[in-house]
């Protein structure tokens, strides 16, 4: 008998919250923690910290599907490429995602000029391409949510992630509210474990 086969993955995690420790990094280290105890490989973007200048609308990328600018994304796009599981963690602010992950987002205009322009995809390799979208919220409306899943849903699709789940934990305010709520830590901890199947 054999024991059960597990395949490493190679995993990079959007962190788009400003506040070190906050309820979006404690939320997205409890999906991480069984992804890490794995051994998988992982690379966490604060992106906070990066200097991600906002899309120009050059057009730039329209017959390359490169965008033209140098700035921090060009460690993100190379990531993007090789990843085969993508974590994207936000705050909900104003009722959406971060500004910080909007604006890595809107950089990625160049994946789409490459899948819907020029027909190319970033293939998806043995273990094909799965998405997670972790938010936080201060209140229980589940508007910001709503607005949050369909940008990630565009973003997912662009950088050819056929599949995603979300885990959206609401009424989380000051930093550290979420680990204090009733299943949140837990529930990151199961979809990080699904997430790397
Ligand atoms: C600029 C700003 C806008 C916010 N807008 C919302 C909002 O629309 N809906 C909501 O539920 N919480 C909102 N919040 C609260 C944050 O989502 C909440 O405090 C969250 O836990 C912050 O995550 P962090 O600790 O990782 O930074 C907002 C906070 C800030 C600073």
């Amino acid at each position: 008998m054999h024991g059960e086969r597990f395949s490493l993955v190679k995993i990079i995690a959007f962190n788009g919250s400003p506040r070190p420790g906050g309820n979006t990094e404690l939320l997205l280290e409890g999906a991480l923690k069984p992804l890490r105890e794995a051994g998988n490989e992982i690379s966490v973007f604060k992106l906070n910290i990066m200097k991600i200048k906002p899309c120009q609308d050059c057009s730039g990328c329209v017959k390359t599907g490169l965008c033209i600018h140098s700035d921090d994304m060009s460690k993100i796009y190379d990531a993007l490429r090789e990843a085969e599981r993508i974590i994207l963690a936000s705050p909900i602010f104003f009722y959406s995602l971060s500004a910080q992950i909007k604006a890595m987002i809107d950089r990625c205009q160049s994946f789409w000029c490459e899948k819907y322009l020029l027909k190319k995809s970033i293939p998806a390799g043995p273990r094909g391409r799965k998405g997670l979208l972790l938010l936080v919220g201060g209140t229980l409306k589940e508007d910001g949510r709503h607005a949050a899943e369909v940008v990630a849903k565009g973003f997912f699709r662009t950088v050819s992630v056929p599949e995603h789940e979300t885990l959206f934990i609401g009424g989380v305010d000051a930093i550290g509210d979420v680990l204090n709520h009733p299943t949140a830590i837990h529930d990151a901890h199961e979809a990080g474990l699904r997430l790397g199947r």
